[in-house]
């Protein structure tokens, strides 16, 4: 299961690198003005720099809703970086850029998904990764994860290579459940990463080994 951060933070990107066990990074236009980058030049330049922090994918999403503002803005964005993947809203014209970059051999994460026959179109149209926004779904009462079991269930039946990327990730649980049901990737804050490090016997444990380490050494 690869692990990316769903943030535009560079201290909270450096710190799940330097854990050794990040993937990638996922962002959208929201995450970017939680963190002040507004403005097409920034934005870019943010891209660039978090390419450069990290080692894996990186999602830099379109705001066109037409099919050719986003196969521009798309094109432009995967010149940035190799490790740019172009992210596409799940919308009619969203489908045929998916499709576009297909064939085109360019990477792409289709995005805003919240329903298994949405994931199905983003499959059919060779979407490299799709994201179900599982979060957003517990809170209008609908079971998120339940989605991604039916999502797997889908493209196991007919062998679809599209990854499953459980997105809208809120804690350790979503991640310890998107892994049993075999989600091919989990995008979450930094908390959702680090919580799962966390038991007390693990604490208490290693008190204990440390204590009796050293009244053998004394
Ligand atoms: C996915 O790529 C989105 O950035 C994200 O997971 C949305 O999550 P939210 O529902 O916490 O905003």
């Amino acid at each position: 299961m690869k692990f990316f951060i769903d943030t535009a933070n560079l201290d909270q990107i450096r710190e799940a690198q330097a854990l050794g066990v990040l993937d990638g990074v996922t962002t959208n236009p929201s995450l970017m003005a939680k963190e002040g980058i507004t403005g097409e030049k920034n934005i870019i330049q943010h891209y660039v720099d978090i390419c450069n922090i990290v080692d894996g994918d990186v999602s830099a999403e379109v705001i066109s809703v037409d099919f050719d503002g986003m196969v521009r803005e798309g094109k432009a964005l995967a010149a940035l970086h190799p490790q740019i993947v172009v992210k596409i809203p799940m919308i009619e014209e969203g489908i045929k850029a998916l499709k576009y970059f297909s064939d085109e051999g360019i990477k792409t994460n289709c995005t805003l998904i919240f329903s298994t026959g949405q994931a199905l179109l983003a499959a059919k149209a060779g979407a490299t990764y799709m994201s179900p926004f599982i979060g957003r779904l517990d809170d209008i009462s609908t079971d998120g994860l339940n989605l991604i079991q039916e999502i797997r269930e889908i493209y196991d039946n007919y062998g679809f290579e599209t990854q499953i990327l459980a997105a809208s990730v809120r804690h350790t649980m979503h991640v310890i459940e998107c892994a049993k049901i075999g989600a091919d990737v989990m995008t979450g804050p930094l908390s959702s990463i680090k919580g799962l490090l966390n038991h007390p016997l693990t604490d208490i444990g290693l008190a204990k080994f440390l204590e009796d380490y050293s009244k053998g050494n004394q």
